[in-house]
């Protein structure tokens, strides 16, 4: 429920993008624990203008942040708004090769706009297999199959985090999640 008659303050507002509600999740637990306004990145419509920070928070597909340039063509007239980016992922949040590819691609596509890259922090994020769409079922099933034929020491770390997500689907256990709310 994103239109609650609750007192929110709208110095920062939490926009979010999803496809399958991980990251939807993720972004009414922290607007309804912090009181900040929450709004799907399908729906904004000027609120950009009105507030001084915005909380993105979207999943990655094969290496891109989801709506991520469309939230960056909506800021192009809004200077000075900070942005803190939540980037949700199977993959181990605490991976540092994996975050300094992401954050490489990140700085590459904020250079030259007016809003001002605050932190980011990167959340566990869930796959459920029933609801993906089918080209990213066979995708991921086929990612699934090629790691479980492989001996637990062949496989790279990326991996074992595809076999854990995919066996584990109901799962979001993110020890982040705390320490990053105190954070925002
Ligand atoms: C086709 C596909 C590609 C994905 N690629 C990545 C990836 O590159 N890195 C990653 O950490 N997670 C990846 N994921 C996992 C998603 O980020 C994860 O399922 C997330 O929780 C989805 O969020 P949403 O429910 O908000 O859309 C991928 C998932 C799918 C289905």
């Amino acid at each position: 429920m994103e239109w609650k008659e609750r007192k929110v303050t709208l110095n920062k507002i939490v926009i979010y993008s999803s496809r399958y509600g991980t990251s939807a999740k993720y972004a009414h637990k922290i607007a309804e624990q912090k009181n900040y306004f929450l709004c799907s990145l399908d729906k904004i419509v000027n609120y950009t203008d009105k507030c001084d920070e915005i909380i993105f928070i979207a999943p990655i597909y094969i290496g891109k942040i989801f709506g991520f340039n469309k939230l960056i063509r909506e800021l192009r007239q809004s200077n000075q708004v900070k942005i803190t980016l939540i980037i949700v992922g199977i993959y181990d949040p605490q991976r540092a090769e994996n975050n300094l590819k992401i954050e490489k691609m990140i700085i590459k596509m904020v250079e030259g706009s007016s809003f001002k890259l605050q932190s980011i922090y990167r959340l566990r994020g869930q796959l459920n297999i029933k609801k993906l769409s089918i080209t990213h079922r066979i995708l991921i099933n086929a990612l699934y199959t090629a790691a479980k034929k492989k001996g637990n020491e062949d496989l790279s770390e990326n991996e074992k985090d595809i076999i854990s997500a995919y066996e584990n689907q109901k799962q979001v256990n993110d020890d982040n999640f705390n320490k990053m709310l105190k954070n925002i």
